[in-house]
């Protein structure tokens, strides 16, 4: 099954065509010899994994497939009868085209939502028509679409949701609309598709820091949330407030490289209730205290200890609460997603913090991080292949915000 999919939520507008063979029938055609297998596996009437190692146990088999030298099949389940077997094997990115608006919103030092919709109108139809011709197929060739429904800014919604639905009215195609938050954590699953459940799953971006328990994959149960900025959008600001570019994370992670993080201190905050919530604003007024009281500019000698010290303080402030909660809920893995889940200093924090309590963890790669389309893509299939009901395509609406209903478990 191919499924394009588009992502304007906020300041980047983004269009992917995955392939799943996940809930699709595989046929193969097994040799099997004691020990060792070798299979043929017809996908679409394409030879499409050549060599796979097989263990067979009574009636139920599984498989690791190795294709162009990359295990690229990891928990298929496998049942095999003489000569025909099914297998689901993890989806394939075709494409996944990002345009960003960076250079539209950086003169403001954070995104400006009318600028962000009226951009998304001039690109989406160009970023979709990449999207096809990277992936080598036609909107003809397309099984279903997808589109990110929200929470985001509502007027870059709208764009992205309005163009896919003309897309599935005139491809006669269904439209799977997804959350941009589970898509984020979905991008995880798609390249740690092995990743063992309850997963307790860290989001850390531009809009949102959030922590969730994953006992099923398509079930969010909410643990904490910011109670004022994100991670993100405190880094953006103070990266604003000293005229270093924008978006802020990806500048201050650079010139923090070479800073000392322990140069400045900064107490981190702490709720006075059991709540797993985070709060940045603290951090931040701390921030400016220090910007004022050392006289700190883009050309201060100490700018790149502060920006270590203070983005070590984010990165503490961001584990902390994760090990709280995984003392918590007692979780098999750790899941670290979101734009700012691109911050070196937090990748390798959050990878120490997992295998000293031996959890699994897993990160996506830096592209699936920050918003594109594929995470999109890739939940749709995961929706498609949990049976989950999908609404005429001409009903599906734009939410700024996660509902408000979302269950807490405390
Ligand atoms: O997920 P995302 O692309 O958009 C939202 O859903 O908000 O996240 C964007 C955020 C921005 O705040 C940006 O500064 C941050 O991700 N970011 C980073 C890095 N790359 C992007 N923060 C820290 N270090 C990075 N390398
Ligand atoms: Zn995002």
């Amino acid at each position: 099954m191919r499924i394009l999919a588009i992502e304007s939520s906020c300041d980047e507008t983004s269009a992917s065509v995955i392939e799943g063979s996940r809930g699709i029938v595989l046929t193969a055609a097994l040799r099997g010899n004691e020990g060792e297998t070798s299979a043929a596996v017809i996908e679409g009437g394409r030879l499409s994994v050549l060599t796979p190692a097989l263990r067979g146990n009574e009636g139920e088999t599984s498989a690791s497939v190795l294709e162009s030298g990359r295990l690229s099949v990891l928990t298929p389940a496998l049942r095999g009868n003489e000569g025909e077997t099914s297998a689901a094997v993890s989806p394939r990115i075709l494409s996944n085209i990002v345009l960003s608006q960076d250079e539209i919103h950086a003169p403001y030092g954070g995104v400006v939502p009318e600028l962000a919709s009226r951009q998304h109108l001039k690109s989406i139809a160009p970023v979709v028509a990449e999207s096809l011709a990277q992936a080598g197929c036609g909107a003809g060739d397309i099984d279903a679409f997808a589109v990110t429904q929200g929470p985001g800014l509502i007027g870059s919604l709208l764009v992205g949701i309005s163009f896919a639905k003309g897309l599935a009215y005139v491809f006669n195609k269904p439209l799977v609309g997804v959350d941009h938050v589970q898509a984020h954590i979905e991008a995880a699953f798609l390249e740690h598709p092995e990743t063992p459940l309850p997963a307790l799953a860290l989001i850390v971006s531009g809009g949102h820091t959030s922590l969730f328990l994953l006992r099923e994959r398509l079930r969010l149960e909410l643990l904490g949330r910011t109670r004022d900025d994100a991670a993100g959008e405190a880094l953006d600001k103070i990266a604003k407030f000293l005229d270093l570019g924008y978006p802020g994370g990806p500048v201050i992670q650079r010139l923090a490289e070479a800073g000392d993080p322990e140069a400045f201190r900064f107490v981190l905050p702490r709720m006075s209730d059991r709540s797993l919530d985070f709060s940045f604003s603290g951090l931040k007024t701390a921030a400016l205290r220090h910007i004022r009281e050392s006289g700190l500019t883009k050309d201060h000698p100490r700018l790149p200890d502060f920006l270590a010290s203070f983005e070590a303080a984010v990165t503490k402030s961001l584990i902390g609460n994760l090990l709280r909660a995984a003392e918590r809920v007692d979780p098999k893995s750790l899941i670290l997603c979101g734009g700012v889940a691109r911050n070196q200093r937090l990748r390798t924090r959050f990878e120490a913090a997992a295998r000293s309590r031996g959890l699994a963890w897993a990160v996506p790669s830096g592209k699936l991080c920050t918003d594109n389309a594929a995470m999109v893509g890739a939940l749709a299939l995961s929706k498609f292949e949990a049976g989950e009901p999908v609404p005429p395509a001409l009903e599906l609406d734009a939410y700024p915000r996660r509902p408000a209903a979302e269950r807490f478990i405390r």
